[in-house]
């Protein structure tokens, strides 16, 4: 089979290493793909979001499938373009339909979606500047901290978590007069919920659906979950506290509803689903709907599949995803980003990189993330640069691989997280 993979970060890589390890694979493209996914496929020039160039690129070299990284993509409707298009409705899109993709892609859809199929979540109301009034008085029926999400997508930026009252009503203001533009015209404000948090995935044809391995990222810069968000520090699976128990609650509470209720709602789904979730006193909630794979979790998650992945893919396509099996590896598996100093805020690119393969040979998997070649050479390319991920018996095993692995990998102003972990 010839499969085309959609995007360019860490995430992407690892789904291209576990990828490219199916015997089915016959050649794997990656669009536009990084430093990193050249090693195992062959990078093409075409950016995830140009609809024309990737059908361009899959009439012309008989692709298979397309396998969808990021959301933008799927937000903007690469699976409907697929299947209204004569020449390229064969071609499955592993990956939601638009309709699908509005889980990720409207804060407010999504909280009325779980509303709609008692599915647990924090209590919300959805506001606009029509009215303003009844979100500044709802507000006032919450405690401290208040929560404001920008409706659209924001490049993970769009959430705010305000301290005080009088804050939360200011901003507020300031997301409708158009902070984030268009994507805070309405937003979502909900009731706090304290806990700790763990990312679910699960893989669905559009009924059936099979649970990934689960991780728990950390996305603040500073140790001990200080500072600002980042697109990810790091990651672990499995998490502990994600035990049979709590995951049959996952499971019959959240998962099952959620499947059921796309298909009762006439939303073609078949694809990634990641329950963004919190614990709350041993009880699942939903914080947030994601419709593509985490990232950094993808970089651990992708480890611990021991099943060939294009099989699943496969499955998903067909819509029989009941008869393929997922094996887990019971090993732990974990990720640590390096990334360039002054990310998330100021930071400098096209510094040289080292180490990478002295790396690999102590025993980690690299990903790339914001890499480039420079005239041969592996240079730094964005905030995030490389995640270096490691097997273990246990999570500190595995910790203490990425760790000593991460040391050998050099260039100007790294940083890392050494604590990743630390709260489980
Ligand atoms: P989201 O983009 O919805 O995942 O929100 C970003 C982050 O904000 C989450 O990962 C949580 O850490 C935090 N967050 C979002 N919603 C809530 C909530 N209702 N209560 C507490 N924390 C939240
Ligand atoms: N790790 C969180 C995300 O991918 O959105």
């Amino acid at each position: 089979m010839k499969l085309l993979l959609l995007g360019s970060g860490g995430r992407e890589h690892a789904l291209a290493w576990k990828i490219a390890q199916s015997p089915k694979i016959e050649k794997l493209y990656i669009a536009p793909g990084n430093a990193g996914t050249r090693e195992v496929g062959e990078n093409v020039a075409i950016k995830a979001d140009d609809f024309e160039g990737i059908k361009q690129f899959v009439t012309a070299h008989g692709i298979d499938m397309v396998v969808v990284g990021p959301e933008d993509p799927l937000v903007k409707g690469v699976y409907d373009f697929f299947k209204n298009d004569d020449k390229l409705k064969q071609v499955p899109v592993i990956g939601p339909s638009k309709a699908g993709a509005v889980l990720e892609g409207s804060k407010e859809f999504a909280k009325g979606f779980m509303q709609r199929h008692h599915i647990p979540t924090a209590g919300y109301k959805s506001v606009t500047a029509a009215n303003l009034e009844e979100g500044l008085a709802f507000l006032e029926t919450l405690k401290a901290p208040y929560v404001l999400k920008a409706d659209g997508l924001c490049a993970g930026k769009g959430v705010l978590i305000l301290p005080t009252l009088e804050e939360a009503k200011k901003e507020l203001k300031e997301m409708l007069g158009g902070m984030f533009g268009n994507a805070s015209a309405t937003v979502v404000i909900e009731e706090f919920l304290s806990g700790i948090e763990c990312s679910v995935f699960v893989l669905t044809d559009g009924k059936n659906y099979k649970i990934l391995p689960e991780a728990k990222d950390y996305k603040r810069i500073g140790e001990g979950d200080k500072g600002l968000n980042t697109g990810g520090m790091g990651s672990v699976s499995p998490v502990p506290f994600a035990d049979a128990e709590w995951m049959k609650k996952v499971e019959d509470r959240i998962i099952r509803p959620t499947v059921e209720g796309l298909a009762a709602e006439g939303i073609d789904y078949k694809g990634f689903i990641f329950f963004g979730l919190i614990n709350v006193k041993g009880e699942p909630m939903v914080i947030e709907y994601n419709v593509r794979m985490g990232d950094p979790e993808t970089e651990s998650v992708m480890l611990r599949i021991k099943s060939d992945l294009v099989d699943l893919f496969e499955g998903v396509a067909q819509g029989n995803l009941n008869e393929k099996t997922l094996e887990i590896d019971p090993r732990s598996a974990v990720c640590v980003m390096l990334v360039s100093g002054g990310y998330p805020e100021a930071y400098e690119k096209g510094f040289p990189m080292t180490g990478i393969e002295e790396a690999k040979a102590g025993g980690s998997i690299v990903f790339h993330a914001g890499t480039a070649l420079k005239d041969g050479q592996v240079v730094t390319a964005g905030g995030r640069v490389i995640a270096v991920s490691s097997y273990g018996a246990n999570k500190a095993e595995a910790l203490a691989q990425s760790f000593q692995n991460a040391s050998k990998i050099c260039f100007e102003k790294k940083y890392f997280r050494s604590d990743i972990g630390f709260d489980l």
